[in-house]
């Protein structure tokens, strides 16, 4: 049995200029303890899926169990399973950490949890804070607690929308820290997050969506390994020709070309010399996950599982 299955999964939306598809035949089965990474860009549908998945809003089509259980016919059961730290955050202001812990055991008919929630905010470096109101954490470490209240009733699936959006560096590492360690235990983590290098570390699998659509779904080495090509590195204070900057990511000064393989390198690097480039801190590197989900991105629309080798290609 997988820990979460979305089967033709579709959903829309009536707003005032017609239907929106924001889920579009998804179709994919995570299985128990696994790392799943779920990608896209802003308005693939990510958080979507995680609402029908979690039971706060209904696919228009399909089918989606959490451990078995089906999100609209076993809902109590389904979202028990289930451990949602939500992107948004959204508390009652006038309780304290402690307190919104134990409201939200309450919730799921746990109790004499106290150990857990000790050792809860100790890990996720709250244990200072038990006392204080909501109101009077600052806005990463009231994700510190969306993250505890997601994990009071230790659920076997846990589902992180990104949970690192404008929080820390530190409390990124204690995060993942405690996740990983959870996962470890058994845990099926599913995580949505737009820090690359994130999903990269930490995602065994990976699916992405575009546009409602599933479009790339493998493990995170195979993705990695159809990029086989080489990334140009450099820093210039000239402006790329047209021709040149239609393949390359700027940001700022600096430039990053995609190449297929060492002759390419020198072919770009005569073009770039040329047109009278001027560069400098030159690097010749692997493609990482960013380059792969860009290409993937780019690549005209149609859904593609299995394998990302023809979408890089
Ligand atoms: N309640 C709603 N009513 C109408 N349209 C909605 C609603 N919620 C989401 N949408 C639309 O559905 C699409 C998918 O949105 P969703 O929030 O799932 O994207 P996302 O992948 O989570 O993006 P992000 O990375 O920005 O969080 C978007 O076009 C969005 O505008
Ligand atoms: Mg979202």
């Amino acid at each position: 049995m997988p820990a979460v299955s979305f089967q033709g999964v579709a959903k829309t939306y009536q707003g005032a200029r017609g239907t929106l598809r924001a889920l579009d035949g998804v179709s994919f089965d995570i299985a128990e303890g696994e790392f799943f990474g779920l990608l896209g860009p802003n308005g693939a549908g990510k958080t979507t899926l995680i609402s029908v998945l979690a039971g706060l809003g209904r696919a228009t089509e399909g089918c989606v169990t959490v451990m078995g259980h089906d999100v609209v016919s076993d809902y109590p059961a389904a979202r028990r399973a289930l451990g949602l730290v939500p992107q948004e955050l959204v508390f009652d202001p006038f309780f304290s950490v402690r307190e919104t812990l134990r409201i939200q055991s309450g919730y799921f008919g746990v109790r004499g949890n106290e150990a857990w929630i000790d050792e809860l905010l100790q890990g996720l470096g709250l244990a200072d804070k038990a006392h204080a109101n909501m109101r009077q954490l600052s806005g990463g470490m009231k994700r510190r607690v969306l993250v505890a209240q997601a994990l009071v009733h230790k659920p076997p699936v846990i589902v992180l929308d990104e949970p690192t959006a404008g929080v820390d560096v530190e409390l990124r590492q204690t995060l993942w820290q405690f996740v990983a360690q959870l996962n470890k235990q058994g845990s099926t983590v599913l995580l949505t997050t737009h820090y690359l290098e994130e999903a990269e570390a930490l995602c065994g699998r990976i699916a992405m969506l575009k546009a409602g659509k599933v479009v790339a779904l493998d493990r995170t080495a195979n993705l990695l390994a159809a990029a086989s090509g080489s990334v140009l590195r450099f820093k210039t204070d000239d402006a790329l020709p047209p021709h040149l900057a239609e393949h390359a990511r700027i940001t700022g000064r600096m430039v990053q070309i995609r190449t297929k393989d060492a002759q390419a390198v020198e072919t770009m690097l005569a073009k770039l010399r040329e047109a009278n480039v001027r560069i400098e801190d030159l690097e010749i590197g692997r493609a990482d996950l960013e380059e792969v989900f860009l290409s993937i991105m780019q690549a005209p629309s149609s859904p593609r599982t299995g394998t990302a080798q023809e979408v890089l290609a």
